[in-house]
């Protein structure tokens, strides 16, 4: 990136997303040493926009969430930003994106760019297709650098609109110059899932069904849908949540160390999980798995909530689910038998994310019948908010006779001074601009993923009836917990 520059096309640049997430991330990649001088930055949307308003946005964002502070007096400031230029696109004219090509080609003789464009689309799914053939109509793709796309989720709505949106892309990109989104594979923790697994000699060998009882995977949000009724209450907590972060996550449980650290042999063995997902029989087959709610009022805080059906832009009959949790089995060797306890909602008491891993008790407690029952290790991933691994293992309790209690040793990653974690989208910004397409999804993932979540989708379209209401700012429907009990299980408490 450093030596051959890039050009980023950040399309829907007047959006919530760019300025929440990527001119800060971009502006973190340049205070890093991350890019050199030549990079520029093309802001794209219908709005008319001067330059001047256009670096005020961007000043304005990075202020807001940036890591870095940025002051408009700071020399540096104006180095940074003297690489932003706004344009106003329709995009559906062809001649438009021709201009684009020639402002783009100035910028690239301007800051010694070598041709190599990331296009960003911050846009509605919709739109991918008429942008991508408009990129390669407009002459962008001309150029002797490279070319990558990337997209934001939601990718389809169910499998058949995510194949047909993949052909509109795959109609002018190749697959390997499609970065597909998942923010929560930029997350520092999530990618210290295979680093744990594979780097150490105390869990790999016990990676399987022999010694894990099962693995939990909550992902809560104590937001409810805030302004995204609209898109929310189309889509729920299935879609939103569990077709991508959540069976991402799962396949880096689950997955086979791959022979090389190269992307495909990663996405290689991700596909194997997915693949490997035990289908659904019926529909009541899913129900019997699959539990789904949707919060009604309540209280957080002393705080009054609203229920989601009086929610702005959500139907006030809305059998949407804001929250859901599922049992999933892995059918293969390492996991037969190894239930994967997955849940996810809004309006929760706690934001946070969280993989716990549970392993078998011991096959005979030796120390039994002096009033101790042995509590199960755990292995925690914390993704968020807290960063770091909880390790729960039993011992001797000081100065006792024998009494033994669980303790803990708590690595927390995010407490140490001075730690000052790189944003999801930093990571991943940065990645798609050096070719790094491993925390990124494939669209083969992205496609058994469909195919899962759509058995769930056709049973829940079929009859809403099982649909459990939960006040918000409480755990979800009670049913999720028998969800565990009947395997002897529960839900870990969460940090
Ligand atoms: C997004 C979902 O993908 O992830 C949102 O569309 C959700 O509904 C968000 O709030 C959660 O992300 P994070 O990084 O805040 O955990």
């Amino acid at each position: 990136v450093r030596e051959t520059g890039v050009l980023f096309f950040i399309f829907g640049a007047t959006g919530d997303l760019a300025s929440r997430k990527l001119f800060p991330a971009i502006y973190s990649l340049f205070k890093e040493g991350k890019l050199s001088d030549k990079f520029a930055v093309i802001g794209l949307a219908r709005r008319e926009r001067s330059r001047e308003q256009f670096h005020e946005d961007v000043l304005r964002s990075i202020q807001e969430f940036a890591r870095y502070k940025a002051s408009p007096d700071d020399p540096e400031w104006g180095r940074f930003v003297e690489h932003f230029e706004y344009m106003s696109l329709d995009i559906n004219r062809v001649e438009a994106f021709n201009e684009l090509n020639i402002a783009a080609e100035r910028l690239e003789e301007q800051f010694g760019i070598a041709g190599n464009r990331l296009f960003y689309l911050a846009l509605a799914p919709d739109l991918f297709g008429s942008v991508a053939h408009n990129l390669k109509a407009g002459g962008l793709l001309q150029t002797a650098g490279w070319h990558r796309l990337v997209i934001e989720k939601p990718f389809g709505f169910d499998l058949p609109s995510a194949e047909k949106l993949n052909k509109e892309i795959r109609e002018v990109f190749e697959e390997h110059e499609v970065y597909r989104i998942d923010h929560y594979l930029g997350k520092e923790m999530v990618q210290n899932i295979d680093v744990i697994r594979f780097a150490n000699a105390f869990f790999e060998p016990l990676w399987n069904n022999k010694y894990i009882a099962n693995i939990q995977i909550t992902l809560g949000e104590t937001v409810g849908v805030e302004d995204r009724g609209g898109y929310y209450d189309h889509s729920g907590a299935l879609r939103d949540m569990g077709q991508n972060h959540m069976l991402q996550m799962v396949a880096m449980m689950a997955m086979e160390p791959p022979s090389r650290l190269h992307p495909e042999d990663i996405h290689d063995e991700k596909v194997k999980v997915l693949r490997s997902l035990r289908p659904f029989t019926s529909a009541e087959d899913v129900r019997k798995h699959v539990i789904r709610g949707q919060y009604t009022e309540g209280q957080a805080n002393g705080r009054p909530l609203p229920g989601y059906r009086s929610e702005d832009k959500v139907n006030p009959d809305s059998t949407t689910e804001t929250y859901f949790a599922a049992k999933v089995y892995v059918d293969n060797f390492r996991w037969a038998g190894v239930p994967f306890y997955i849940r996810t909602g809004k309006r929760l008491p706690v934001k946070t994310t969280e993989v716990v891993v549970e392993f078998k008790n011991m096959p005979k407690n030796v120390y039994h019948g002096r009033k101790t029952g042995l509590e199960p290790n755990l292995l925690v991933f914390r993704v968020q908010p807290m960063e770091g691994i909880y390790i729960k293992i039993n011992a001797k309790r000081p100065g006792s006779e024998g009494v033994i209690v669980p303790v803990a040793m708590d690595f927390c990653q995010s407490c140490q001074v001075g730690l000052n974690t790189p944003e999801a989208y930093e990571r991943l910004l940065f990645d798609a601009a050096r070719g790094d397409s491993t925390y990124f999804t494939r669209w083969d993932e992205v496609a058994l993923a469909w195919q899962y979540v759509d058995q769930i989708a056709s049973a829940w379209a079929e009859d809403a009836s099982d649909l459990r209401m939960y006040p918000a700012g409480s755990w979800g429907p009670e049913e999720a917990q028998a969800l565990l009990e009947q395997d002897g299980f529960h839900w870990w408490p969460v940090n």
